[in-house]
This record gives structure tokens, sequence and C-alpha cells, in this order.
């Protein structure tokens, strides 16, 4: 199951949902049309559930370790799920669900087991400690048919660099939207962040 997402993906931590409707908001303001809110605190899930009902705003969720949390993730309106590591049940149990998975590798080992499972868009993490652009382009020379999502580290002046690969059409990371300005409800710095960081793409 392949979801289109556009260049830019926002990895969220939200430390209370009374955020998450300006959160989504700022974002949209920005240029923004995709987002992941990690489970990582325990407004996640309430958060997510407000940020889906945003319009124009496609909704993931991300540090998705299990399947009961991608259960809770889609039935509060997940459109995606986003995991850290490669697991073959959860894997599994998503496509029981019908909803895609974006996996994380850090190996051609677990690419490959990644795409023999049926996943077809791979999350690379944590890719600043992997090699970056180099590590994506070994990568893309022996799976040619998978598209990488690189993630983790990412500078914002080394976007461009990542999407002119061929085979990423992604990138995540947090500095479109950093915890702190969410914590601190300053949603305007987080449109223009997210505006420079399109901007700076273009
Ligand atoms: C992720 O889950 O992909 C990372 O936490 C995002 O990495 P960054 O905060 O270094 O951008």
């Amino acid at each position: 199951m392949t979801l289109s997402l556009g260049p830019l993906l926002p990895v969220l931590i939200l430390d209370d949902v009374e955020s998450a409707r300006s959160l989504a908001e700022a974002l949209r303001d920005g240029g923004i049309s995709q987002a992941e809110v990690t489970l990582r605190t325990p407004a996640a899930l309430d958060a997510l559930r407000v940020m889906a009902s945003v319009g124009d705003l496609t909704v993931g969720a991300g540090t998705v370790l299990t399947c009961e949390q991608a259960d809770a993730s889609v039935e509060a309106g997940a459109s995606f799920l986003v995991s850290p590591g490669w697991d073959p049940a959860l894997a599994a149990y998503a496509g029981e669900l019908g909803v895609p998975l974006i996996p994380g590798v850090a190996t051609p080992s677990e690419a490959l087991a990644a795409r023999a499972a049926g996943c077809s868009q791979l999350k690379v993490f944590p890719i600043s400690t992997l090699g970056g652009v180099a590590f994506i382009d070994a990568l893309a020379a022996v799976f040619p048919d998978v598209t990488f999502v690189p993630s983790g580290g990412i500078r914002p002046e080394h976007a461009r660099e990542y999407l002119s690969c061929p085979s990423v059409e992604t990138i995540c990371g947090s500095w479109m939207a950093p915890r702190a300005l969410v914590a601190a409800g300053d949603f305007a710095a987080v449109t223009a962040a997210s505006r420079a960081a399109v901007e700076a793409i273009a």
C-alpha cells in the first residue's frame, strides 16, 4: 500500500491536546499538507484526532511500536502509520487494518525483509547517523522499486539534497514545528518555519 505524501513530513511531538488545532492550521498556513503525530506523549492520540479533523492536512501516527497503537491510531483518524524500526507483525497488522505503514529500516537486510512483506515506502532512520544521502544512494542502487523516507537529524539546509535523490519523495523532520515552539504556543513561528522549509526546497 503506497501513500502519496508531499516532500516535507513534519514529525510532531505534542505535549497537550489544546495545541492540536492551532498547530494543524499553522502547518497548513505554512504550505504543509501532511504531518506525523508521534505517539511519544500521553496527549498524542487525542491530538491526532483533532488534527485529523482539520481539513487539507493528511495526518498519520508516528513512533508506532505495537499493534495496539496501530489500532488506536487508526481509530483516532490516522491515514498512515510510521514505525521507527522493522517489525513483521506490525506490518502484517497494518495490512489487515488496510492502512499504509512506513516502517523504519537501518540496514539492507531490514529493507529486504520490509520489501518482501510488501512495504514500498521505507523510513530510513536515523539517517544522519547512518550516512546521509550516500546511504540512501547505496540502498537505492539495490532496491530500485522502493522509495525512501529519510528521517532523523536532517538539517534544513540538507533537505533539498535529500529530495534530489530519485528514490526520495518525502523527508521527515521536526524543524518545521519544533516541540518547544508548539509547547510555547508560538504558532506564528511554526507557520514561518514551515513556509521557510517549503521555500528552501522550491
Ligand atoms: C523521527 O522520528 O523521525 C525523528 O524524531 C525526527 O528527527 P529530527 O527530530 O532529528 O528531525
